[in-house]
C-alpha cells in the first residue's frame, strides 16, 4: 500500500530537528494497528517459556516502549512481531491478519545498522525498494527520504565514512523509504554516544509522529522509553509477562529530560522497572 506522506517542506528539511506540530496539525495515522493474543513461546520443546500470555493491543500511529532487563524476551517478542519468527502459541495480528512473514509494511531496526560499507548513502537507503522490486519509486522517494532524516547533503557519501549515528540514519532511511505502517527497533542506539542517541531519540519520534507510523521500541534504558514513547509496557523475565502497562503523558517540549516532570516520570518508571525485575520490595 503507499500511504500518504506529509514531508516536511525544504525549509523545514533543512532544519537539524523537526518541527514540533501541535496535535491538531498532526496527520491521520496510517501506522498499522497491532493485537498481541495470547502469545507464548519457548525455543525448544523441553524448555520453560521465554515469554507467557502475552495479550496487547496498540493503536495506530501509537509509540509504545518495551521495556525490560536483558533477557526477558524483548527481542524474541520483536521477532515475532516482524514476522522473522513464530510463536509457539498465541499471534501477533496487523491490521486484521495474521503475522506470517516479514513485510515491507513492518520493518525492523537494530543496533548495528548493517550498510554496505562501499555503497553510497543514496544507494543504501535506496536498498528496501531495490529488493521489493520499487526501483522506479527510487529517484524521488531517496532525495526526499534523506532530507526526512537530515541527510540530504551526504547522499554521494560512502556509507563507511559517516559517524556511527549518521550510518544509523542511513539505516533508518532505508526502513522507512519503502513506506511502512509499522517502524519496530531494537535498541538501535545503545552503541551511539549520548549526544547522537539524544537527537536520534527526538527525530525518530518525531518523524514516526510526522509520518503517523506505529513505532514499537524494545529498551532497557528507562529514560529512553520515557523521551520518546506514549505508553511503556514493562515487561518481567523468566517467563517474559507484561507487569505493567503505562502511559507517559509529557508534552514534546518535556521530553527533552531537564523538566520536573520528566524526572518525575523517570522516577516513576524507574520504580516499575525495577519492580518488574525483582530488585525492588514489591510494596
Ligand atoms: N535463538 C534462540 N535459541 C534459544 N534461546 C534463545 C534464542 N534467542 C534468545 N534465547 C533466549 O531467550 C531469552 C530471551 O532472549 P531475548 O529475547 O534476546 O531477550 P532480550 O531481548 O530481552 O534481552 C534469553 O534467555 C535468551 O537466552
Ligand atoms: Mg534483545
Amino acid at each position: 500500500m503507499t500511504a500518504p506522506l506529509t514531508f516536511r517542506g525544504s525549509a523545514a528539511a533543512s532544519a537539524p530537528h523537526l518541527a514540533q506540530g501541535s496535535p491538531a496539525a498532526r496527520p491521520a495515522p496510517v501506522g498499522a494497528h497491532v493485537a498481541i493474543k495470547g502469545l507464548s513461546h519457548s525455543y525448544r520443546r523441553h524448555d520453560g517459556k521465554v515469554l507467557d500470555g502475552i495479550d496487547l493491543e496498540i493503536r495506530a500511529g501509537e509509540i509504545v516502549a518495551l521495556l525490560g532487563r536483558s533477557g526477558c524476551g524483548k527481542s524474541t517478542l520483536l521477532h515475532m512481531l516482524s514476522g522473522l519468527s513464530h510463536p509457539s502459541a498465541g499471534e501477533v495480528v496487523i491490521n486484521g491478519k495474521t503475522v506470517r512473514e516479514p513485510s515491507p509494511r513492518w520493518v525492523m531496526m537494530f543496533q548495528a545498522p548493517s550498510l554496505f560499507p562501499w555503497m553510497t548513502v543514496a544507494q543504501n537507503a535506496a536498498l528496501g525498494l531495490r529488493f521489493t522490486r520499487r526501483t522506479k519509486e527510487i529517484a524521488t522517494r531517496i532525495p526526499e527520504i534523506l532530507d526526512l532524516v537530515d541527510l540530504g547533503a551526504f547522499a554521494d557519501r560512502n556509507a563507511q565514512d559517516l559517524s556511527g549515528g549518521q550510518q544509523q540514519r542511513v539505516a533508518l532511511a532505508r526502513s522507512l523509504a519503502p513506506r511502512p505502517e509499522l517502524l519496530l527497533l531494537d535498541e538501535p542506539f545503545s552503541a551511539l554516544d549520548a549526544f547522537t542517541r539524544r537527537n536520534l531519540q527526538k527525530d525518530v519520534r518525531d518523524i514516526a509522529r510526522d509520518l503517523g507510523l506505529t513505532l514499537i521500541l524494545v529498551t532497557h534504558d528507562v529514560a529512553e522509553a520515557v523521551r520518546m514513547s506514549d505508553r511503556v509496557i514493562v515487561l518481567e523475565a523468566n517467563p517474559g509477562r507484561v507487569s505493567c502497562d503505562t502511559p507517559i503523558t509529557l508534552d514534546e517540549a518535556e521530553r527533552d529530560g531537564g523538566s520536573d516532570a520528566f524526572q518525575g516520570e523517570h522516577a516513576r518508571l524507574m520504580k516499575l522497572y525495577a519492580r518488574a525485575a525483582d530488585d525492588a520490595p514489591r510494596s
